[in-house]
């Protein structure tokens, strides 16, 4: 068994645990930390040093940023400490845990342990992945290939972002019930339907395991599917994401 390594990065939590990368399950108990606050770049660092160390792993690792990320340096920072924007965060953790580290968008990591292992198996042609939380994520892959950093959930939609229309956040801490959710959601999927004709749409997010109560609200020509690997994505993602590494 080959195993890497994934933190998933968000906004209340930072999780990691080691995947067999030849399953795209788990290889061990996954360890979440809360994300300190403020999330700055020295605070988030040590919180991923300490959560790589107390899991015992000492090979490179895959990490996830909730932002564009380009050449491990991000560029945006709309859900997290705007000291990130212009940081090196492969470089700055590499140096914390003295290996090799690859970051990514947090959506394209979901997309990229989808699109292997789960909804987007074998499937061709244009496939956009949503994950739905504190704000929307994208990740577009054509005929299995990512196209990174596409923030889809930033288009302005209905007079604002569309993360402000449509994120899960809404529900989860906002209160709105699902089905206007689910309505808007709808609404936004549509949208992107008439500019993209995606062949499949996969639905994640920590949401998704609702999927089956908001599937009927949706409404969409485009085939829907849930999210596989639901919570876990992110870390496995990443951890996909590092295996180059591991074979240096
Ligand atoms: C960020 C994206 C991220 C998404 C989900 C957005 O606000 O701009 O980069 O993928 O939230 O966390």
């Amino acid at each position: 068994m080959t195993t890497v390594f994934g933190v998933d990065v968000g906004g209340s939590g930072i999780k990691g645990a080691e995947v067999d990368s030849a399953r795209g399950e788990l290889a061990s108990e996954r360890y979440r930390v809360k994300t300190p606050q403020p999330a700055t770049p020295a605070a988030v660092v040590e919180t991923i040093s300490e959560l790589v160390e107390h899991c015992g792993w000492d090979g490179p690792i895959g990490v996830t940023i909730p932002g564009v990320v380009q050449g491990g340096v991000v560029a945006t920072a709309a859900n997290i400490d705007e000291g990130w924007v212009g940081t090196n965060a492969e470089q700055l953790i590499a140096q914390s845990i003295g290996r090799p580290v690859r970051v990514l968008n947090d959506a394209d990591a979901a997309g990229i342990a989808e699109m292997t292992y789960g909804a987007g198996l074998d499937v061709s042609g244009l496939v956009v992945m949503l994950t739905f939380g504190t704000g929307i994520g994208s990740a577009l892959f054509m005929d299995g290939v990512l196209v990174p950093n596409t923030e889809l959930g930033h288009l302005e939609f209905r007079g604002m972002e569309a993360e402000h229309f449509a994120a899960a956040r809404l529900v989860e801490r906002d209160e709105m019930e699902l089905e206007p959710w689910a309505h808007r959601v709808g609404e936004y999927l549509r949208h992107l339907e008439k500019v993209l004709t995606p062949n499949l749409f996969i639905f994640g997010g920590g949401i998704s395991k609702r999927y089956a109560e908001l599937e009927e609200f949706l409404e969409v020509p485009t085939p829907v599917k849930p999210a596989a690997l639901l919570n876990n994505a992110g870390i496995v993602g990443a951890a996909l994401a590092s295996r180059d590494l591991s074979q240096q």
